[in-house]
């Protein structure tokens, strides 16, 4: 019956054709996906043979009756110039034979914007009965993004669990479908007797050791489909909190080891690096307190006496060299000792020079002293003398006392 109708619709078109201008789209919509490259066909038929001059126009307009067509290019097939409106430049071009009838539009890179209703309308100078327009529908679509899997709730013995699945986009909006195997890769109708799947959520209640298994989600709309998948293991739930409680206990002990082995190892370092250090500066006072038992060979087990003796052998050769350095550094010492000693020794020299020197002057300091010293007695001896002389005279003489002796005061005088 429909058949039959557009048989009919066919031969009405083929027969208007002969009479008018006939543009046609041969469908109503066409579906593609975003970012595709596509062809929106457009055919005429003029009942001019050879018409002089074709107007080729692609409009869009809006699924929404109040909003303004608006247009993407003109073509004129006179001079053959397309010009196009340059929100569509670089992105639209024409497919044009006026002759076979063909006004393809192309559009590249199609967006969820170009979801939009295309009107393909062809003027004839002469030809303006008929149909000079047709429109067709773009549907845009978006695959659906790789699904995101995910586990609400607990795996344990028992408890509610859900498994989402969800794509960020997709247009049309997709639909979800789960899919499980059990742990030996066998499909499996439903994991659960209560399981509901809606809306991509499959929730599952008081579940088993049975309901672990492998998951997979299929998100599809009329594109194409995505997939994600997840592992479900399901646990007692004494046995999931002892594991992680016995993986603590282990992570603990572990790590005390560690401590330990690395706390050892640091001492041996260190006491190795001591040894070193003594070995290098030369004979330890420990070293000289093993020699002593040594000596004796008692307290100490006869097997290891040849070990610590060959142990020793160093010990006294390195010795050796040090005491020689010693009593070089201890010549060297008694050099610059004695040089200090020959300095003092010089100066001491200079000094008894000195003091020589200081005890010739004092000599002739006191020669000279003796020389008054005598004077001065001789004088006293003259001075006893007048005492004597002039005993009952001397209260009443203001005049200093003149000497009698006439050669001394000869000498006063001068
Ligand atoms: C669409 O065409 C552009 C060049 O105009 C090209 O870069 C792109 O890869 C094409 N896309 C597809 C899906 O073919
Ligand atoms: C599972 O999903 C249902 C419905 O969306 C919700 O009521 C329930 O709380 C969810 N369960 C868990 C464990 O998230
Ligand atoms: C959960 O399942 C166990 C058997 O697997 C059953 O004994 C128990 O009654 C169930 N609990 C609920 C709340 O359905
Ligand atoms: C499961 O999903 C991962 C990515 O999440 C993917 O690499 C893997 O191939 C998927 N396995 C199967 C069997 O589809």
């Amino acid at each position: 019956m429909e058949g039959r109708i557009f048989a009919l619709a066919v031969l009405c078109l083929v027969l208007s054709s002969v009479r008018a201008l006939e543009v046609t789209i041969p469908k109503k919509s066409y579906e593609f996906a975003r970012g595709d490259n596509i062809t929106l066909p457009c055919s005429f038929k003029s009942k001019l043979a050879s018409p002089s001059l074709v107007i080729i126009t692609w409009s869009a307009e809006a699924p929404a009756a109040d909003v303004a067509e608006t247009l993407i290019l003109s073509y004129y097939s006179d001079s053959k110039v397309t010009d196009i409106k340059s929100m569509y430049e670089g992105r639209v071009s024409l497919d044009v034979d006026t002759r076979a009838g063909k006004a393809n539009l192309i559009l590249s890179s199609i967006t969820l914007v170009d979801n939009k209703v295309f009107e393909c309308r062809v003027l004839i100078p002469t030809d303006d009965e008929g149909t000079p327009a047709a429109t067709v529908r773009l549907v845009v679509l978006v695959a659906p993004s790789t699904p995101i899997c995910k586990l609400q709730g607990k795996a344990e013995y028992g408890q509610n669990i859900n498994l989402t699945c969800l794509s960020e986009e997709g247009s049309p909006t997709p639909t979800y479908k789960w899919e499980s195997t059990d742990v030996r890769s066998m499909p499996r109708a439903a994991p659960n007797p209560r399981t509901t799947d809606n809306g991509g959520i499959l929730s599952m209640y008081n579940i088993t050791k049975d309901t672990s298994g492998y998951f997979t989600c299929t998100s599809t709309n009329k594109i194409r489909s995505a997939k994600c998948n997840i592992t479900l293991a399901v646990m007692p739930p004494s046995i999931a909190f002892g594991s992680t409680a016995i993986i603590a206990i282990v992570v603990a002990v572990v790590a005390f080891i560690a401590l330990i082995v690395i706390v050892y190892c640091c001492c041996r370092h260190r006491r190795k690096k001591r040894e070193e250090e003594e070995y290098a500066m030369g004979a330890p006072a420990e070293e000289f307190h093993d020699k002593e038992p040594a000596r004796n060979g008692d307290r100490r087990p006869a097997g290891r006496e040849e070990d610590r003796r060959v142990d020793r052998e160093p010990v006294k050769d390195r010795r050796r060299p040090d005491n020689d350095e010693r009593q070089s550094d201890y010549d060297d010492r008694r050099s610059d000792y004695d040089d200090r000693r020959s300095d003092y020794d010089d100066r001491r020299s200079d000094y008894d020079d000195r003091r020589s020197d200081y005890n010739d002057r004092r000599d002739r300091y006191s020669d000279r002293h003796d020389e008054r010293h005598d004077d001065e007695r001789s004088t006293n001896g003259s001075r006893d003398r007048r005492d004597d002389d002039d005993r009952y005279d001397e209260p009443y003489d203001d005049r200093p006392p003149v000497p009698k002796n006439k050669p001394l005061r000869k000498e006063y005088d001068d």
